[in-house]
Order: structure tokens, then sequence, then C-alpha cells
């Protein structure tokens, strides 16, 4: 026999080269914590159904928490030998409190173990990134309350549609993020089970009280079957995917605050602390940070891509497969938090510059859509009514000029149904203000929803 926690049935020695390729140690040490409060757990319940003593669970606590410190300090040898983070604390256990260590894993496996870790440490993962999306959404509705009256152009095919309020504008990402805060909230119901109990596969011939570990970890409840418990993780395929679309929507403001930063656009600032220069170019000031949160999506989404692909031939229960789903899902954890903390920083302290907003919104006939609106008021057909400005819109194009520059005669002339009242319902302020609705631009409508907004993130 060798000298590996399993090496019983062996006559030689892994291969070195082998020990090092199967090792996980190098990246599962993440998770150290966890799995000793998981070991911590399964101690003493293992004490209160009798199978280990009090004395015995009273030494392997006392050791676990002296590991957790020798982690914590930085003292903790970690060995590639021993494979994973699973194996390396259970042998310094035994190496700190002898023999007794060895009855850690009495009705456990590393197969219900790790399950366990990985849950426990996405269920602390996901309230982390809530905390700082609530940070980010709390910006974006500050942001939004100055901007209420600030105007923009509304845009389809990036080419001017309707005017805007800013505050409307940052307010649809507020409810972009509500979205995805609200996805992780509802995984996070399915991260918190529990698989200790599971075993290998089958479960254990042991009398494991199951629910009595659960309450001591915090689960809100015990996966119902063994062989599920060990071998699925659609739950951290759920949670990268509800990553994915988190950073979709942050690659999509990334790419608006890029476009608004130009020199074209002109509509933000974004302070000189977030961007960067060029070596060559003296006055270049680079948008980098939205760039990369841009480009840091593409990570997340590949992340889930794998995670994917690694379960969908895996037949039941647990196969070594599985030890490669750590690695995308802590490259998301890590991707998703420094973005959203990068954002969280940078996004209340845009700078819009309202005057460059109102010069764009006075380009590209913004206000044509109020137009026919104010005709069908006054009795004409939408469709008519669509015509007749159209070639208002045509007339101004030709002069250079906007709508509201035309003079009542001008547009008298495609329709009798215009008066001298027109020209209010022509001006920037007249075309938010009608759409006085919820959900729509109104300075008083964004408001309300930014106040509504404050009491649905108190709620969630
Ligand atoms: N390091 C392994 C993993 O990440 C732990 C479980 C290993 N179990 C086994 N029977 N090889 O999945």
């Amino acid at each position: 026999s060798t000298s590996s926690m399993w090496g019983g049935r062996f006559s030689e020695a892994t291969d070195s080269f082998v020990a090092e390729f199967t090792a996980s140690v190098g990246f599962d040490q993440r998770f150290a914590n966890q799995d000793i409060a998981g070991s911590i757990a399964h101690a003493t319940m293992l004490a209160k159904a009798g199978i280990i003593t009090e004395a015995e669970k009273d030494q392997i606590v006392g050791g676990l928490t002296q590991i957790k410190q020798e982690i914590a300090d930085g003292k903790f040898v970690w060995s590639v030998a021993l494979e994973d983070v699973h194996m390396n604390v259970e042998s310094r256990l035994t190496a700190i409190i002898g023999d007794v260590g060895k009855k850690l894993h009495t009705g456990r496996s590393r197969n219900d173990q790790v399950a366990t870790d990985i849950r426990l440490y996405l269920r602390d993962q996901t309230d982390i990134i809530l905390g700082l999306l609530k940070r980010l959404q709390t910006g974006l509705l500050d942001l939004a309350s100055e901007h209420t009256d600030t105007i923009m152009p509304g845009f389809t095919h990036l080419q001017t549609a309707q005017p805007v309020s800013f505050g409307h504008h940052v307010m649809a990402w507020f409810e972009m993020l509500m979205r995805d805060s609200e996805r992780l909230i509802d995984g996070r119901k399915r991260i918190n089970q529990m698989p200790l109990g599971a075993a290998a596969l089958a479960g254990t011939t042991y009398p494991i009280e199951r629910e009595f570990t659960a309450q001591l970890l915090g689960f809100e409840g015990i996966c119902q079957n063994s062989l599920d418990a060990v071998s699925d993780r659609d739950f951290a395929i759920e949670f990268a995917s509800s990553a994915s679309l988190l950073m979709m929507h942050l690659s999509r403001m990334s790419e608006e605050i890029i476009l608004w930063m130009s020199a074209q656009f002109g509509f933000v600032v974004v302070p000189d602390r977030f961007c960067t220069g060029s070596s060559i170019m003296p006055q270049k000031k680079n948008p980098d940070v939205p760039e990369l949160v841009r480009g840091k999506a593409a990570r997340v989404f590949g992340d889930m891509i794998t995670l994917l692909t690694l379960m969908k031939n895996q037949p039941l229960a647990y196969n070594k497969d599985n030890q490669e789903d750590k690695e995308p899902l802590f490259d998301v954890v890590d991707t998703v938090t420094g973005s959203l903390l990068a954002f969280a920083d940078m996004l209340p302290n845009l700078i819009p510059n309202k005057e460059n907003m109102r010069a764009a919104t006075m380009k590209g006939y913004a206000t044509a859509t109020d137009l026919a609106d104010y005709l069908v008021r006054k009795g004409l057909a939408f469709r008519d009514a669509h015509e007749v400005v159209g070639k208002a819109v045509a007339l101004g194009v030709q002069k250079g000029v906007d709508l509201s520059e035309l003079s009542l005669d001008e547009l008298q002339g495609f329709s009798d149904l215009i008066g001298e009242d027109v020209f209010e319902y022509l001006t920037l302020e007249g075309s938010l203000n009608a759409r006085n609705h919820i959900g729509g631009t109104a300075p008083n409508q964004v408001k309300m929803a930014i106040e509504r907004g404050r009491q649905r993130i108190e709620q969630l």
C-alpha cells in the first residue's frame, strides 16, 4: 500500500505528473473556510447522532479551528500531493489531533463535501454581489434625481428619435439592474440546499441527521436525492447565467458611456480617475474602465458556456469532470465583483454636459412625433398626420432649420389645422411633459419612478 489517503488498494504510488495533473488545491483552497465550516457542522452532527463522542467532536472542532487560523495567518502548507483542499485540511487535522482526525470523514465523501463547499461559497458571493448591485443602483437613483429635467436625445437605430430626460435614461439602467438583482436573489434559493448526507452517491449507512447539519450551516433545505446532490451543478450554471445577463447590461451601459464621452457626442465627462491617457497622443483621455467592463462581459459569457458544456454529457453521479467547474466559477465571481466595484464608483460621478445634450436634441427633428400627435388631436388620422409632418421635416432639412424654427405660415402650408399654439408642443420641455404616464419620460413621472425605485431596492 502507498501513503496517500486512498492508498489501501494501490500497489504503486501515483505518477508524479498525474498527481499534479489531477490536483485542484491550487485553486480550490479558495474555499477553505467553507470546507472547515462544513466539517465542523458535520462533526457536530456526528456527535449529536452518537456516531462519534462529544470529546472526539471537541477535539475535531479544536483542530479545525486551529487550521482555520493557520490558513488566515498564511502559515498553512498546501500540498499538491494531497490533491485538493479537502484532503489537505483533513490530513493536517490528523497531524494536529492524532487518530481522532480520521473519524471526521465518517458518513461523508468528498463528493458531497465539495458540492457543499461550492454552495456555501456561492451563497456568500451572491450576497456580496447583491450588496454591490444595491450600491450601484443607489448611485443611479441619486444621479437620476439630479437630472430629471436634463434633456437629451433618445435614440432608435442610434438616430435621433425623441427627446428624453437624462434621468429617465439612467432609470432604464436601474430597471435592468433591478431584474439582475431579482434573478440572483431567486437563484440563491436553489444554491442554498445542502448536499451533505449524499456521501459518495447513494447515501450512508450511519444514522445521520441531515436537517440538523443543514440548520447549523444556514441551508434553507436539503437536496432530496443523493445522486442528484453530488452530481448536478445547475445552480452554478444558473448563477453564471444571471451573471452573464448582468454583465451584458453593464456592457451596454459601457457602450453608451464610451460613445457619450467622445468629442463627437460630448454628452458626459467621466472623471479623470476612471480614465487613462495615451503614451503617444498627449490630448487623449480614454474610457478604459467602461471599455474593460465591456470586454470582461465576454469572459463571463465564456465561463457560462464552459460550465454548461462541462455538465452536458455527464452520466449520474459524480465525475471528476466537475473539478473543472471551479476556475470558471471563480472567474465569474471575480469579474462580476470587479466590474461592479468599478461601476459603483464611476457611474454616480458621471457629469452630463447639459448644453451639448440640448444642442444635440435640437438636431434631428426630435419633436416630429409631437407635431403628428398635435394634428391627431386636431382631428387628423395618424397616418395622414405622419405624411404631413414628413413633408414639414423635408422643408426643415432643405432650409437647415428645426421644426420649431419654421414660420406659422410655412407650417400652415402643410395643414390648415395647425394654429398658433403649435409652438408650445414643439419645444423640448413640452415634448417631455406630454409623456405623462407611468413609464413615460415626463420629469414628474421620472421623479415618481425614482421614489418607487428607492422603495423597491429596500424591499428586495
Ligand atoms: N477536487 C474534487 C472536485 O473538485 C473533489 C471531489 C473529488 N472526488 C473524487 N471522488 N475524486 O470535484
